[in-house]
């Protein structure tokens, strides 16, 4: 039986051992974090990084936090600073700490302590290739990724490239977690479809928590 909250589907999904789908987690705080994302991006602006094979990514990125993920010619990896600026990224929003700390302690991982948040703005053809997040020092803590704006197709997959993958829908205040067992799990966005959402316009937004150092 669905549970239903304000004719909502809030089900949680088990994906796999130690990933879980918590639909519309983060709906009730949605309005703050765009808030604070918009003003993280005037401070660190979005911008298209290239990978070290030479490609330009589709989706817009930035971070706030002590560490930030970038990419260049020279590699990926974690920066306490924005290498537009030299200055430090901006701090995480305290509304985006308390929500990645509660999805994950929702999610089994009462300990997690974020110190990066990559902000990813996709807006329609933009997609994330299927990867591993594995620039972060210690495995032992979860990814919190939240999604606002327009609905997306994730793909999780399993620890080699070649397994198969499931695909689920993530909409406006859905949040995946995902630690232990399968927090090396490939993983990556379907191109973007057509469309407009009322809080985030032609765009999509992913908030991706990671505790970088140790
Ligand atoms: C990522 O894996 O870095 C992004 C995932 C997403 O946009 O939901
Ligand atoms: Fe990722």
């Amino acid at each position: 039986m669905d549970d239903l909250f304000g004719g909502l589907d809030t089900t949680n999904e088990e994906m796999a051992d130690g990933a879980v789908l918590l639909r519309r987690f983060a709906l009730d705080k949605a309005d703050d974090l765009l808030s604070d994302i918009g003003t993280v991006m005037s401070a660190a602006p979005l911008r298209h990084m290239v990978t070290p094979g030479g490609f330009t990514m589709s989706v817009g990125m930035t971070n706030c936090g002590q560490f930030g993920w970038v990419t260049d010619r020279r590699g990926y990896r974690y920066q306490n600073t924005d290498p537009l600026s030299g200055q430090p990224w901006p701090a995480m929003p305290e509304v985006m700490v308390s929500l990645a700390v509660d999805a994950a302690k929702q999610a089994g991982y009462p300990d997690f302590k974020p110190d990066a948040c990559l902000i990813n703005r996709y807006e329609p053809g933009a997609k994330m290739s299927l990867h591993q997040d594995k620039d972060e020092k210690d495995f032992s803590n979860p990814i919190v990724s939240v999604s606002l704006g327009l609905p997306a197709t994730f793909q999780f997959g399993g620890l080699s490239r070649k397994d198969a993958v499931r695909k689920y829908p993530l909409v406006h205040g859905d949040v995946v977690v995902w630690g232990g067992p399968s927090r090396l799990f490939y993983h990556g966005i379907l191109p973007l479809k057509e469309g407009t959402h009322e809080k985030t316009g032609r765009a999509r937004f992913n908030l991706t928590f990671r505790r970088a150092v140790l």
